[in-house]
């Protein structure tokens, strides 16, 4: 079985394997994690990168020269594990100044730390190297109807994204931002729930062409919808800037299962539309070692999370390269789909100008879809 290596461009965000496992009921688990072990940990199973929020690393209200010993301190743990920051991202949700949401707060106030916020660790995220900087409204949203005023929410979160657009090339930064939807979860209701409300979102940016989505596997199936299908219309729109991936069974709480676990089919969806779309950005992962590990389960499930990854791979592939399956994709008309619906030159007249078709018998063929997705579970199930 191949194993994790740095080509593969696995990367964890810090507080994914640094989660202290508190939750709504309970508190933490497992004391805090020095950042510069995480780096020390995740090199030695092979990972590639590191994502981090601003207060993963910095603690909230530092000061400057506490900030700047931390940064030296993690800048050196990153050469000498050889880790990259692939990506960072702002914490915008734990302090109580954000509980009624960030850049869409009704204080103006807020508002404007917020955005400071950011571009503070755009400065960081840059001079690390970080190419994406991810977008994750928690906050943004409401528990009730009149709480808060869409309209003029979604105003100011593209007014948000404008200026930090303007932000980053007016600093000449080399960063993308990856905005990561979810339906809900702190908030009753976020704002951008769903990869489609996002990819519509940011076609109304000033600097649309800067910004993306970063699809976490979880908040889409906690939505009910395919995951899969939400990276294939965004790797189609050329949107997928970042992937947050993890598990989860259906519409629920947030579980942040280690990949693999979960939705086991989905997974392989998934996987198989990010190969098939090329995407070759950093195979991040979002997850939340379950709250009764010690940190033996941590690196257990970070392991496992690139594992899966690999594995499923492997699987994919042998399904894509069996004869059978290419067999049965012909039978099941996939490659007519790529034929477009009118040719070169015709326009809605030649349509009108068709024959009549037999529909009794275009009704009546054969598709083949049950025979093809067993040969997909039969590649999933390990038995071909
Ligand atoms: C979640 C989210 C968050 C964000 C992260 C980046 O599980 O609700 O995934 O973990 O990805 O905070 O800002
Ligand atoms: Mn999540
Ligand atoms: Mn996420
Ligand atoms: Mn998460």
């Amino acid at each position: 079985r191949p194993v994790p290596t740095p080509e593969d461009k696995f990367s964890f965000g810090l507080w994914t394997v640094g989660w202290e496992a508190r939750d709504p009921f309970g508190d933490a688990t497992r004391p805090p994690m020095d950042p510069v072990h995480a780096l020390e940990q995740l090199a030695a199973l092979g990972a590639y990168g590191v994502n981090f929020h601003d207060d993963d690393l910095i603690p909230f209200g530092s000061d400057d020269a506490t900030r700047d010993a931390i940064i030296e301190r993690f800048k050196k743990g990153l050469a000498e594990t050889g880790l990259a920051v692939t990506t960072a991202t702002t914490n915008l949700f734990t302090h109580p100044v954000f509980k009624d949401g960030a850049f869409t707060s009704n204080n103006r106030e807020v508002r404007r730390f917020a955005i400071r916020k950011v571009m503070r660790n755009i400065d960081l995220a840059a001079e690390l190297g970080a190419k994406v900087y991810v977008a994750w409204g928690g906050r943004e949203g409401a528990e009730y109807g009149a709480a808060k005023d869409v309209p003029a929410a979604l105003d100011r979160y593209r007014e948000a994204f404008n200026v930090l657009g303007d932000y980053v090339a007016d600093r000449g930064y080399d960063l993308r931002f990856a905005i990561e939807p979810k339906p809900n979860e702190p908030r009753g209701d976020i704002l951008l729930p769903t990869v489609g409300h996002a990819l519509a979102f940011i076609e109304t940016l000033d600097r649309s062409e800067m910004v993306g989505v970063n699809p976490e596997i979880g908040h889409e199936e906690m939505a009910g919808i395919n995951a899969a299908a939400g990276y294939a219309q965004a790797l189609w729109q050329g949107k997928l800037f970042h992937i947050d991936l993890n598990g989860q069974n259906g519409p629920r709480y947030d579980q942040d299962l280690r990949f693999g676990a979960g939705n086991v089919r989905g997974a392989f969806w998934v996987v198989d539309t990010l190969l098939a779309g090329g995407y070759d950005g950093p195979v991040h992962f979002d997850y939340k070692p379950v709250r009764p590990e010690t940190e033996a389960g941590v690196w257990a499930s970070a392991k496992a999370c690139m594992d899966n990854y690999l594995i499923l791979r492997d699987k994919v592939r042998a399904f894509r390269a069996d004869p059978e399956v290419q067999a049965a994709l012909e039978e099941a008309g996939l490659p007519e789909l790529a034929t477009p619906t009118l040719a070169e030159g015709e326009g809605w007249q030649a349509i009108l100008d068709d024959p009549q078709p037999d529909v009794d018998a275009l009704a009546a063929r054969e598709v083949a879809m049950e025979k093809l997705d067993q040969l997909a579970l039969e590649h999933l199930y390990g038995v071909r």
